[in-house]
């Protein structure tokens, strides 16, 4: 039978895939419980996002969404909140989540993506002691697996091999997250997911950046050869498996989940500027003029590539969402959300990407 939760308390939900999340939970006839979502508001953080789930199911004494502002390693305020709205779920999000930025600065990717997580861990392992109707969901990249040749794809099973403090991270939270679960009985499930890209979408990622780029005619920087391969899935997508794992997955094992969808840098950017000159109606050419090919991200990783047949064949679930629909959504909500650009875009991420490239 497929489990059911009173309240979840989602970490990281201002961000891309927790605000995205949030709307999607909301959207399930199945789910009649409360959302907690705790976030501590880093640069990555817009409660804009979320701000009509706010306004429908936010207010009044019986209020089935509540935002917390807290910073996952600050175990007396994820114990608060715990003890306050009887968790009975986590769907843990939170993290530092961009690469570049752990190349950069790997601190808070340590403090965030290791602490963090055994914070939460720890706290849960505490509070649900010898429950089992209860769950910590991980979510986790396909980036723990490393790099792929030109051939065979990442499977649960596949040996970790992180390349970047980003993805070493997660790959550290993550064998916390399954030590919680061998060592303590802690009910989890953890997921390993690909690139996803969609609304909400912080514009520091490939998809985003290079739309924005073209709407306001500033170059649209290649790394290296352009021939690095991700498989892109859309945010929703990603989403529908989480909450299918949440409810249906077995405690102790990992999921995969991607699109199916590998695309070259380069020829993704390509079908992108044809969708760009579609919604804007300029000449693509004007954009491919664009295409200037910057110094390579060090480390970086080839090709992923996920096998998510485990996923389909025990849970039932499939991506919904095609590559070129998906794109156009997303190209037109870029267009259309300016506000909310101007306003992730304001302040420490604007100082960061001015001190580091020069490029842009
Ligand atoms: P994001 O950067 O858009 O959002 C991260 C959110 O976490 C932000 O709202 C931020 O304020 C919050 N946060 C950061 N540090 C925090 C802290 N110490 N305490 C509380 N909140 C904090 O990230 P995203 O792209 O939405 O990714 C969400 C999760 O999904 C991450 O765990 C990431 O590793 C994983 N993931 C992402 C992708 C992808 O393609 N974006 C793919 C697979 C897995
Ligand atoms: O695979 C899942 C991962 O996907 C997630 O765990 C990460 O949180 C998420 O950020 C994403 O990581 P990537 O490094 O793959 O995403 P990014 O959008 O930064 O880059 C995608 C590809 O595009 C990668 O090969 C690097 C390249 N790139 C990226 C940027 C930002 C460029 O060529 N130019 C750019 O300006």
């Amino acid at each position: 039978m497929a489990r059911s939760f009173k309240n979840i308390l989602v970490t990281g939900g201002a961000g891309f895939i927790g605000s995205n999340l949030i709307h999607y939970l909301f959207g399930r006839p199945e789910f009649q419980g409360r959302v907690v979502n705790l976030d501590a508001l880093t640069y990555a953080g817009n409660l804009e996002s979320l701000a009509d789930i706010e306004e429908r199911f936010g207010q009044g004494p019986d209020a089935r969404y509540s935002f917390v502002k807290a910073d996952i390693c600050d175990r007396t305020a994820v114990e608060r909140v715990f003890a306050q709205y009887d968790i009975d779920a986590v769907c843990h999000l939170a993290a530092e989540s961009h690469v570049d930025r752990s190349i950069l600065g790997p601190e808070a990717f340590i403090k965030t993506n290791v602490m963090g997580t055994f914070t939460l861990l720890d706290v849960a392992r505490t509070a649900w002691k010898g429950r089992d109707d209860v769950l910590f969901h991980h979510v986790s990249t396909d980036e723990v697996f490393g790099s792929l040749g030109d051939t065979g794809y990442f499977t649960e099973t596949t040996p970790y091999d992180p390349r970047s403090p980003y993805s070493a991270s997660k790959a550290s939270s993550d064998h916390l997250v399954m030590a919680y679960h061998h060592t303590y009985g802690l009910p989890v499930t953890l997921s390993n997911c690909s690139n996803n890209y969609g609304p909400y979408q912080f514009p520091e990622k490939l998809i985003p950046l290079m739309i924005l780029n073209m709407l306001e005619g500033k170059s649209l920087p290649v790394y290296g050869d352009g021939k690095n391969i991700r498989d892109w899935v859309y945010v929703e997508d990603h989403n529908a498996a989480v909450w299918t794992i949440m409810r249906n997955g077995r405690s102790g094992q990992t999921y995969n989940i991607g699109g199916e969808n590998e695309w070259e840098n380069i020829k993704l950017l390509s079908v992108l500027i044809e969708k760009v000159a579609e919604a804007t109606g300029r000449p693509a050419g004007e954009y491919r003029k664009l295409i200037t090919h910057v110094t390579d991200r060090p480390g970086h990783d080839r090709r992923y590539a996920i096998d998510c047949s485990k996923l389909k064949s025990e849970l039932g679930w499939k991506q919904e969402h095609d590559f070129a629909s998906g794109l156009e959504k997303t190209v037109r909500w870029n267009i259309a959300n300016t506000a909310w650009i101007d306003h992730i875009r304001s302040g420490e991420y604007t100082q960061w990407v001015r001190k580091n490239y020069d490029q842009r």
